[in-house]
């Protein structure tokens, strides 16, 4: 077991993030008409677990050896969150997984109808860009493109797309590209743009990619396997949606015992990758572990 104190780590982590998007929303959001702000920030600040911001910030904090970041690296954090927010709100649409339930409350579009959800998901995807240029570092231009090809058609929108194919084969290999891009992209690229902005070097790239590459690929397949074995009132979503909705996850294909035995090996190449980096373990390694070992 390791030494590292998770709980409080994440409390003071997330605290932060909620602080930095709620500024960040609310500077951006005096020309926004209000319902749609209100819409925007009902999603983006109804908690979650903020992984992806948090990560973003451990990597720098990791590079950088302080917990003093830029700017830069804020404002990457926020708009990964605004990104992953977007893709909640629109997973939840009626045409996508007609979930009703989303961090504990009703889904954007039960609250504010289809049409606003569908509108304060795109505004959430387009102001995240919006965020990370927002500076005069030239080291923005290359986030921007991170988190753009993490989100987009060969991302996270390829990986949504794959989940609804009529014709998908109940193969390992489908399912695991799918799940590394619908979720595994926008994790990966959490952690390189944590070392990006942090102005780290490419040895340090390079073993944020393959963590990150191997917690968002774990990351999804517990997601799969809470939908089975989890609790709603900790979760804040449906459980058993997937197996009632004849879903594709990797319990359905592999079983529940061997898909939580793959997550597992995934944590741990995750964790020897970024040794280096973190030569006792501390957040890297404690957040490998959280992303399958977590309740909700
Ligand atoms: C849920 O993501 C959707 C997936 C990509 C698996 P999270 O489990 O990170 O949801 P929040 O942000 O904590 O609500
Ligand atoms: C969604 O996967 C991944 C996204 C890109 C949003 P799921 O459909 O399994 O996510 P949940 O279970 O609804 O959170
Ligand atoms: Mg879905
Ligand atoms: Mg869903
Ligand atoms: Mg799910």
């Amino acid at each position: 077991m390791s030494a590292f104190d998770l709980e409080s780590y994440l409390n003071t982590q997330q605290q932060r993030v909620e602080k930095l998007l709620d500024s960040r929303s609310a500077e951006m959001g005096t020309q926004v008409p209000p319902r749609l702000l209100e819409s925007m920030r009902y999603s983006l600040l109804a908690g979650g677990k903020r992984l992806r911001p948090v990560l973003c910030l451990a990597f720098a904090e990791a590079v950088l050896r302080q917990s003093t970041v830029s700017r830069v690296v804020e404002d990457c954090a926020c708009a990964l969150e605004y990104i992953h927010t977007y893709s909640l709100v629109h997973d939840d649409l009626p045409s996508m997984d007609n979930d009703d339930l989303r961090r504990g409350r009703p889904t954007n579009h039960k609250v504010y109808g289809e049409a606003m959800a569908i509108l304060a998901g795109d505004s959430l995807l387009t102001d995240a860009f919006a965020l990370v240029a927002g500076g005069p570092e030239p080291v923005r231009g290359l986030l921007c493109r991170e988190l753009s090809l993490a989100a987009g058609s060969a991302g996270m929108v390829g990986g949504q797309v794959l989940d609804i194919a009529e014709d998908r084969p109940a193969h390992i290999d489908y399912l695991t590209r799918m799940h590394r891009l619908k979720t595994g992209a926008l994790i990966r690229a959490a952690c390189r743009m944590g070392v990006l902005a942090a102005g780290g070097d490419a040895d340090a790239l390079a073993r944020a990619d393959t963590y990150g590459d191997a917690v968002g690929l774990a990351f999804q397949i517990a997601d799969d396997v809470l939908d089975v074995t989890g609790d709603a009132s900790s979760m804040g979503k449906p459980v058993g949606a997937d197996a009632a909705a004849g879903r594709f996850t990797f319990p359905a294909v592999l079983g529940l015992e061997q898909s939580k035995q793959l997550a597992a090996r995934k944590v741990a190449d995750a964790i020897s990758a970024v040794q280096t980096l973190e030569p006792v373990e501390g957040p890297l390694a404690a957040l490998a572990r959280y992303a399958v070992e977590r309740s909700s």
